[in-house]
């Protein structure tokens, strides 16, 4: 017998932490993964209503309240045009929860879980807790993900694969025809594709689009979350929404772990989904005007950056010894090669941080550029 289970001893805690424990006080941190803007007021007031009224004294639907279910359905009819059960969707503790419920009620001991690597860290520490497999996949040069190299590494073993658009590390987007390929895969290969979509409102250029739309089985799962959209990560309100067969599974997982999302961030959640979006906007244009100005200023540097449309990150080529000079010099980046094997000689800068902080923080790492070149 051994004091911890095997699964979680391979579990390391995120790299990104060390990184932000190194740091200085008075550093620029462009290592956060969150916007730096309030949570719209109308969302902080339906939580306020709801805890004043007394509506947030008892467990919820172990789903997630009707009214919160509805709007999350009435969401992806307006935004995409997919018709969704709200019986259908299960609302979690953030993002994080539905990647995990997704995982543990799909993935058995010993089957593999595709994902893109660089990736998000959550991808592989889920896999190894469910018991599977991780099997990391490169990217294409342009950092999004190649549905051919998905299809390439598929096996029996293969439970689930992951798709991540737009894309924390990368900032990068999945094209519309990126997007069938992958339901296609999903359909023909007969194995779950789990979108991960809480960037889907952060998008530069083009549109997102969700392989759910696409799929012709319902081996399309998909998560998303209030954290990214209306800058709530501190709410922990997302969620998980796949066929009723899928979901049932999902929601023997939650009921036990869970018992029901936090009902005052599902009332904000409600209050954000339903009310004015003009917040978001207004969000998404600050962060497309500074992504501009993040990728100018890396390239003066003399970096080679992949451009991202969307989310807030981006994800230069970087020389050996660079993050550490930039590190040393109090701007908080975040190596590569914590998002997975493929980041190595890269870094992850996030521009949710202010302009005057990202004008210094640049003209910091010119600095730091020339001192490694
Ligand atoms: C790609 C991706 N998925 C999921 C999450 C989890 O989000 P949440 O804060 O809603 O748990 C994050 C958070 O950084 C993320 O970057």
């Amino acid at each position: 017998m051994t004091e911890f289970a095997a699964r979680v001893e391979q579990v390391s805690i995120s790299g990104i932490r060390e990184v932000f424990e190194a740091a200085g006080e008075d550093a620029i941190n462009l290592g956060i993964g969150q916007p730096d803007f309030p949570t719209p007021a109308h969302a902080r007031r339906g939580a306020m209503e709801a805890i004043e009224a007394g509506r947030t004294d008892a467990y919820t639907s172990n789903k997630g309240t009707q009214s919160l279910r509805e709007a999350i359905a009435a969401k992806y009819d307006r935004d995409y045009g997919i018709g969704v059960d709200p019986a259908d969707i299960i609302a979690t503790s953030g993002g994080s929860e539905a990647l995990h419920l997704a995982l543990e009620a799909h993935v058995d001991p010993g089957e593999e879980v595709i994902f893109p690597d660089p990736g998000f860290v959550s991808y592989d520490a889920l896999t190894n807790i469910a018991g599977g497999t991780p099997k990391p996949v490169g990217l294409r040069d342009d950092l999004t993900l190649d549905p051919a190299t998905v299809e390439d590494a598929i096996t029996d073993e293969t439970a689930a694969f992951v798709v991540n658009s737009p894309a924390n590390p990368t900032g990068a987007v999945q094209s519309e025809a990126d997007m069938r390929e992958f339901a296609r895969i999903a359909d023909e290969h007969d194995v779950l594709c789990l979108s991960d979509e809480v960037y889907e409102r952060i998008v530069f250029e083009g549109e997102h689009h969700s392989p759910l739309k696409f799929a012709e089985t319902d081996n399309v799962v998909v998560v998303s979350a209030c954290s990214k959209t209306y800058s709530m990560t501190g709410w922990r309100l997302g969620w998980v929404l796949g066929s009723n067969r899928r979901i049932e599974r999902m929601l023997r997982v939650h009921q036990y772990a869970q018992a029901c999302a936090s009902a005052p961030a599902q009332y904000a959640a409600e209050a954000a989904l339903t009310g004015p979006q003009e917040p978001v906007e207004e969000m998404v244009s600050a962060f497309e005007e500074r992504r501009d100005l993040v990728v100018d200023g890396l390239e003066d540097a003399g970096l080679e950056v992949p451009t991202p449309s969307g989310a807030f990150y981006v994800m230069p080529k970087v020389p050996e010894g660079w993050c550490e000079e930039v590190l040393d010099r109090d701007v908080v980046v975040v190596p590569g090669d914590a998002f997975g094997a493929n980041g190595e000689g890269y870094a992850r800068l996030s521009y949710a941080t202010s302009t005057e902080e990202l004008k210094e923080a640049l003209e910091i790492i010119g600095d730091a550029t020339r001192a490694v070149r």
